[in-house]
């Protein structure tokens, strides 16, 4: 089968101040060639300056996680609804971070997903093993745990995008070998094809954790792997941009 049009997505976490900006205006400059997606989640409180200027279609921005509702009592907490009006067109929800960090369950991130749609943006729905569950045969049935618990049943190519990130290769300089990463996605790809059918085709697998311009070119070329979410190259856009080369 053809490959699919990859999606190269920057997390910036909590990182970036509004001089941040010149780094995304450096990105926008390098893609205009690009072979594929390429989308940055900034910090919430950039997310709004940066869609409106620099927003045209070869650039997309998202939210860093979403609310389940669309608006209410809820402080601190920002709605798809919002990521939206803001000009994002993506939200990553269930993060490895945001399960460890805020206790989210899949039933949370699986609403989350729901929320995102409700707004009409692109879910990138993150699933992963810890180290202890890699180092004692569990990864497989982790992920297909994660995959029922937080796939919503409306999920299709156009409104979902799965990240593999190994919770042990975030920011750690580790990342998974190619034998892993092509044994992970096989087993993603099978699982979404069992519940959706054709369509499961479609629907872009990332791998995430410790992706930098060295090791891009490999990963991306692997079956099955549609793209990559980055957190710490995507900082500075040189680091990005050698990332997005290595696209197929
Ligand atoms: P690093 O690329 O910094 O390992 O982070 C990966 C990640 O968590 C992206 O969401």
């Amino acid at each position: 089968m053809a490959r699919l049009r990859q999606l190269i997505a920057g997390n910036w976490k909590m990182n970036g101040l509004r001089k941040s900006l010149d780094e995304l205006r450096a990105i926008k400059a390098g893609i205009a060639d690009a072979r594929c997606d390429v989308a940055i989640c900034p910090p919430a409180t950039l997310l709004a300056e940066a869609a409106w200027t620099l927003n045209d279609g070869n650039l997309l921005f998202g939210g860093q996680d979403c609310a389940i509702d669309a608006s209410g009592a809820h402080t601190g907490d920002i709605s798809a609804e919002m990521v939206a009006d803001a000009g994002g067109k993506l939200v990553i929800v269930g993060h490895s971070e945001r399960r460890t960090d805020h206790g989210e369950t899949d039933a949370l991130v699986r609403a989350k997903a729901e929320a995102a749609w409700r707004a009409g943006l692109l879910a990138i729905l993150c699933i992963g093993e810890t180290k202890a569950q890699r180092e004692s045969d569990q990864t497989l049935d982790v992920l297909e745990q994660q995959l029922w618990g937080s796939v919503p049943d409306k999920a299709d190519a156009a409104n979902l995008v799965i990240a593999y990130e190994p919770v042990w290769a975030i920011g750690t300089g580790l990342t998974a070998s190619s034998d892993d990463i092509i044994a992970a996605h096989a087993h993603i790809r099978a699982r979404l094809t069992n519940r959706f059918g054709p369509e499961a085709a479609g629907i872009r697998i990332q791998y995430g954790g410790s992706v930098k311009p060295g090791n891009a070119r490999e990963i991306l070329a692997l079956p099955n792997v549609d793209g990559a979410l980055v957190g710490g190259a995507s900082l500075k856009a040189a680091d990005f941009l050698g990332i997005i080369a290595g696209t197929p």
